[in-house]
């Protein structure tokens, strides 16, 4: 009999959820389970690989199993992870096995009217978007992408400093995760040891003078392996090998942490944000300035910032009380404001500046 495709989907969760464990399980057991036949067994696992690109290794006369245990997201784990007072804040957590991008299915969801607090989730996105219309790279089941969706009086003019609120948030959640050295590049960039681990995107809209709403996107790299990154453009780098203290120059010397689970993570990151956005709305960016100097990769350091054709170079000198880049320039301190500015270390060749994405789509 043909399968429905929710029958289908719900089997290959059913599958996924016994292979999550990393162990060898062999067709009869898997079969046993999920009460069908091995034969179909073997059709689910060869769809599920070709469907969601995830690696599902057999070893003949043995059975199946993944190279890399799966923690898949779980609303309910993520929700009871939260403190009485962010959940309070929240309209809702749901968790897609895939979508377009997280951003753009609250954007949606706001236009329809959906209440401030609305979390959204995915194991991948099939339309990732990055900073500058780039595109972001959203494998199945190994990364985090989560959306927030807030509302504010304010007018979307006066939400200028959010990301850099949002980005010193994002960072609090990933060195409470034992990410020591986690850095921020303005405006919107998550870095460890001057690799790429992660990046906001906000989508903003509203009436001039308010009110406004705001769907604050982040994605972060927590495995991606060299052939999922094979199109991405700068230097990068994921959470097991920063936790693992271990970088192409200076190889595993480090004792390592463990990796934290994604929910508790994408719980740490809820908690965070949400505390972020609710702040913003009522004290604006001066309860993150004093983090984001601490969190800052480049303060004090000679960077260039590229407009299109035009390039400013001066020493990087933190961000003004609006959100904006201050440069110290030969003719004075300088501010410069998001949107289609680019920073990069003075030195560092043309192609290191574009954002962690697939050359040629970004
Ligand atoms: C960047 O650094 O260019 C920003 C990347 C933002 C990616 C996240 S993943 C979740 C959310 N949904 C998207 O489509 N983009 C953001």
């Amino acid at each position: 009999m043909a399968m429905t495709d929710t029958s289908a989907a719900a089997r290959r969760r059913a599958l996924l959820r016994l292979l999550a464990d990393g162990g060898l399980h062999s067709g009869a057991e898997l079969a046993k389970r999920l009460g069908v036949s091995r034969a179909a067994v073997w059709k689910i696992l060869r769809a599920t690989a070709e469907e969601l690109d995830l690696e599902i290794r057999s070893l003949r006369g043995k059975g199946y199993m993944l190279p890399v245990p799966l923690e898949l997201l779980d609303p309910a784990r993520i929700e009871s992870s939260l403190s009485e007072p962010t959940r309070g804040l929240l309209s809702g957590v749901e968790v897609l096995e895939s979508v377009s991008s997280t951003n753009s299915r609250l954007m949606r969801l706001a236009r329809d009217g959906a209440p401030t607090g609305r979390v959204c989730l995915a194991e991948r996105q099939l339309a990732g978007r990055g900073r500058s219309g780039r595109s972001w790279v959203s494998p199945f089941g190994s990364n985090i992408y989560l959306s927030i969706l807030w509302r504010y009086a304010l007018a979307p003019a006066e939400l200028g400093g959010l990301s850099i609120a949002c980005g010193v948030a994002a960072a609090r959640a990933l060195r409470a995760a034992g990410c020591a050295e986690i850095g921020l590049k303005w405006p919107n960039d998550l870095h460890w040891r001057r690799r790429k681990l992660g990046g906001l995107l906000l989508d903003i809209a509203g009436e001039s003078q308010g009110p406004s709403c705001a769907v604050v996107g982040i994605g972060i790299n927590l495995r991606l392996s060299p052939r999922q990154a094979a199109g991405i453009d700068q230097p990068w780098t994921d959470l097991a090998e920063a936790l693992a203290g271990a970088s192409a120059d200076a190889p595993a010397t480090a004792q390592g942490r463990a990796m934290p689970g994604r929910n508790a993570l994408a719980a740490g990151l809820i908690e965070t944000l949400v505390s972020a956005l609710s702040d913003f709305g009522n004290r604006g960016l001066d309860p993150f300035l004093a983090d984001w100097r601490a969190f800052d990769s480049y303060l004090g350091e000679p960077v260039a910032l590229i407009m299109g054709e035009r390039r400013v170079t001066g020493t990087l000198a933190g961000v003004a009380p609006d959100g904006a880049l201050l440069l110290d320039t030969d003719s004075g301190r300088r501010a410069f404001h998001a949107g289609e500015v680019s920073l990069r270390p003075a030195t560092a060749p043309a192609p290191e500046v574009r954002a962690q994405g697939r050359a040629g789509s970004r």
